[in-house]
């Protein structure tokens, strides 16, 4: 099992290319399931939870082909075993996925239920009433839904909660539905935005994508489109966090700086340097970092998939700052590791007190999931001495070679298998 070792205090200069957004990839893979013609993607990131699901359309019978240079093609002619097994999904609960669009297309499918991870519990119940309101049967049973429909059929759904991967899933079957379909409480996220732009592309009739209300009219069917993944978002703002708590000068280039607003002006806020361009940004890391509170919400406010990149920041803080995590249950793991480097953490239920000025010294830590992941490593970066991380392939779900990225900046780190 692969690990990735670090020697601390390198300050992080030059520049970064962003890779395409796993999470817009994700989306836009399973949506390939809606039409019979050839669909090409572009900008995938090349991470493991992008050729799990390339795996996991083959097993449905898709012509899935993904290149290291991000380009995609594939054609789902006509079904396979509309299925996606627990031994795929336990490994990816992105999976889910596959639900409304294998509904809208072929009318049926059993997929595991993807169960929790270390952030949550991580329920699908909104997806299932949402397609539920939509006509279809979701029968759950041994650990997987067997969902059927002979119609789908436009609705009225509003979510109690934002749901990222709900409102995909909804708006991927609302398109092939009879009638129009508003899905109300909906996520904002760029994500989103960007599987819209996909859907209609391929014919698809949706306004509101990126509001809190979308507005999805039924077509017949869809056709084969080109499509191009979003810059991550998450990645970009991981690396600002490097450039801020290394004290360096890093460019970010090949992002959307718009996509991290609230990134950006917390990461201001804590003293970080910031000039913004049209595709990228600069952040130049100041000797003082100012201890923030900051409380995650859905798009556009702060991102829960940056809380602990965020907090790896804080422990290098001036003073105590509070860190609220309203959107999982379970998201501070990572506290318990950066504890092991000298961080000064108190968690309380959904809040960390993070007391800033803490000497990080490196150490054999453990990673629990991607972000976490990606919070030892910024951690590492500003510890002194030698970090050990053990289970990257955590890391290796969502970051495309974040090892070499850094090194390319003047980190000392190196992956050791
Ligand atoms: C997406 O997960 C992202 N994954 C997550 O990124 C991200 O952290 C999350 O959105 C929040 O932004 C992908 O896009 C593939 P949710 P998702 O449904 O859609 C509750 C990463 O690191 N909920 O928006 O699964 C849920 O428990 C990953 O890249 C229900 O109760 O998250 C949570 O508390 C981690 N019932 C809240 O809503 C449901 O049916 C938000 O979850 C669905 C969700």
């Amino acid at each position: 099992m692969d690990k990735i070792r670090i020697v601390g205090e390198k300050e992080l200069r030059g520049r970064v290319e962003i890779s395409g957004a796993k999470n817009a990839a994700l989306p836009a893979m399973a949506a390939t399931l809606l039409t019979p013609e050839i669909v090409s993607l572009e900008n995938l990131p090349y991470v493991r939870d992008i050729l799990t699901t390339r795996e996991l359309l083959e097993s449905i019978g898709v012509a899935a082909e993904v290149l290291e240079n991000g380009t995609g093609t594939f054609k789902a002619a006509d079904a396979g075993a509309l299925e996606a097994p627990y031994e795929l999904v336990k490994t990816m609960r992105a999976s889910v996925l596959v639900l409304g669009p294998m509904l809208a297309r072929f009318k049926k499918a059993r997929i595991s239920l993807p169960g929790g991870c270390a952030i949550g519990a991580r329920p699908i119940n909104l997806h299932l009433q949402g397609l539920e309101k939509m006509g279809a049967k979701c029968d759950v049973s041994h650990g997987y839904v067997e969902a059927t429909t002979t119609k789908l059929r436009g609705a009225y759904i509003q979510f109690e909660t934002v749901t990222v991967t709900g409102t995909e899933n909804l708006m991927m079957a609302a398109v092939l539905a009879e009638g129009e379909t508003i899905l109300d409480n909906a996520a904002c996220e760029p994500e989103v935005e960007n599987l819209a732009d996909m859907l209609c592309a391929m014919g698809a009739k949706i306004d509101g994508a990126g509001t809190r209300t979308i507005r999805i009219r039924g077509v017949k069917k869809l056709k084969g489109c080109r499509h191009r993944i979003i810059p991550d978002r998450i990645e970009a703002g991981t690396f600002a966090i490097a450039a801020a708590i290394t004290r360096g000068d890093v460019e970010i280039a090949d992002c959307n700086p718009k996509h991290l607003t609230s990134v950006l002006g917390q990461l201001s806020l804590a003293g970080a340097e910031i000039s913004m361009g049209e595709t990228g940004f600069r952040v130049r890391g100041h000797s003082e970092i100012s201890s923030k509170n900051v409380t995650t919400y859905p798009y556009p406010a702060f991102p829960t998939d940056m809380q602990a990149q965020y907090m790896a920041l804080m422990t290098q803080g001036d003073a105590t700052s509070i860190i609220t995590e309203t959107i999982f249950e379970n998201r501070f793991m990572h506290a318990l590791e950066l504890i092991r480097m000298g961080a000064d953490i108190k968690v309380e239920g959904r809040q960390a007190i993070v007391r800033g000025g803490a000497t990080l010294t490196g150490a054999k830590v453990q990673a629990s999931d991607l972000r976490a992941s990606a919070s030892l490593i910024l951690a590492g970066l500003a510890a002194k001495g030698e970090t050990i991380i053990d289970r990257v392939y955590h890391l290796d779900r969502g970051y495309a070679r974040i090892e070499e990225k850094m090194a390319r900046l003047g980190a000392e780190i190196e992956r050791i298998s």
